[in-house]
């Protein structure tokens, strides 16, 4: 078995191939690894076919629907995921063919209602359902401590105690340990009592995730997250420094518009001398008003540069073409001591 793993702040992913066949799949991609699944991928010859995330995470952002489009592979996921995207839907004890090698997936819900674990060789991919000395939490989205406790007792701890461990996430540094050890050594597994251990669960009162919404809104739907949005706005448009344009808008050139999308109030407090105020939510409705040229040179700015740079696409999207953003916003120029009009 060719085997990679891929370590992202205790997310951890799994590249499996076929030494015959160079077939391969990926376990539960990480957005920002994406470039680096692939090189790993290029380098050991193989041709992803399928891309698993073992569970709907609630604590980091997928890679598996940018991966499947560029690869052209399915999105694997149980029967029960949520995602519009999954396009192959596994019931528990379905295979995968991997070129020779077989991927079984195990349902084990409890985690998530959708939580798989995937046993391929002398190995098993337990996602959150099983970690190395714990187990993952029940207490968000469709968690259920009970069907976690079935699971484990019922289901993955039966198979055979040298399977190699491997879970969807690790803080601690460690890649592996083995069903026999986890039984033998790992706290929450000693709460053998069905009662006990739904207790031990019920009473963990963990922290919810960073980007619990966020993760749960992408990798439920496949929408952008914030921070993808924003790049892609920023690979739309061209930006103009601080400096430069304080130069310009001293010249008072006739071509050059400054659009400023704050709210009215911050626009009345003080402003880049000679801008004109159209406020974001008023953009696409009122820019025939405020542009009266579409050929016009339009730098478009905010308080801090974000709102501006989706302004300046969007204006760009409406054929706006010399659109661009300000690089920075009204608080670093005010910050840098160019001139203000009130
Ligand atoms: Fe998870």
């Amino acid at each position: 078995m060719i085997f990679e793993h891929v370590t992202t702040g205790g997310c951890q992913s799994y590249l499996v191939g076929c030494p015959d066949t160079l077939s391969a799949a990926l376990i539960d991609p990480e957005v920002s690894q994406i470039d680096r699944y692939k090189a790993l991928a290029a380098r050991d010859g193989l041709h992803i076919r399928y891309i698993i995330d073992t569970h709907t995470h609630a604590d980091h952002f997928s890679a598996a629907k940018q991966l499947s489009r560029m690869l052209d592979a399915p999105i694997v996921m149980h029967q029960s995921s949520p995602a519009p995207h999954a396009g192959l839907r596994l019931d528990d004890d379905d295979l995968l063919i991997i070129g020779k090698l077989r991927l079984r997936a195990l349902h084990t819900p409890g985690h998530t209602r959708d939580s798989m674990c995937l046993v391929v060789g002398d190995r098993v991919f337990t996602g959150d359902t099983l970690l190395i000395g714990g187990t993952g939490r029940t207490d968000l989205p469709s968690g259920d401590p009970e069907q976690l406790y079935d699971s484990l007792f019922g289901k993955l701890l039966k198979l055979d105690p040298d399977l190699l461990v491997y879970p969807a996430h690790d803080y601690k540094g460690r890649t592996h340990s083995t069903l026999g050890t986890e039984i033998a050594e790992n706290p929450r597994l000693q709460k053998r009592d069905r009662a006990e251990f739904i207790r031990m669960m019920r009473d963990l009162n963990l922290a919810a995730p960073t980007h619990l919404t966020e993760a749960l809104r992408t990798n439920m739907s496949g929408g952008l997250t914030v921070d993808q949005m924003l790049a892609e706005a920023a690979g739309e448009v061209p930006f103009i420094g601080m400096e430069e344009l304080d130069r310009r808008v001293t010249a008072r050139p006739n071509d050059l518009l400054v659009l400023d999308v704050r709210e009215a109030d911050a626009f009345a407090a003080g402003h880049i001398p000679g801008a004109r105020h159209l406020a974001r939510g008023q953009l696409e409705l009122r820019v025939n008003d405020a542009i009266p040229d579409p050929t016009m040179r339009v730098v478009v700015y905010c308080d801090y540069g974000k709102v501006s740079t989706l302004a300046a696409a969007t204006l760009r999207r409406l054929g706006f073409m010399r659109a661009s953003a300000l690089d920075g916003g009204m608080k670093a120029w005010r910050e840098a001591g160019l001139h203000v009009e009130v």
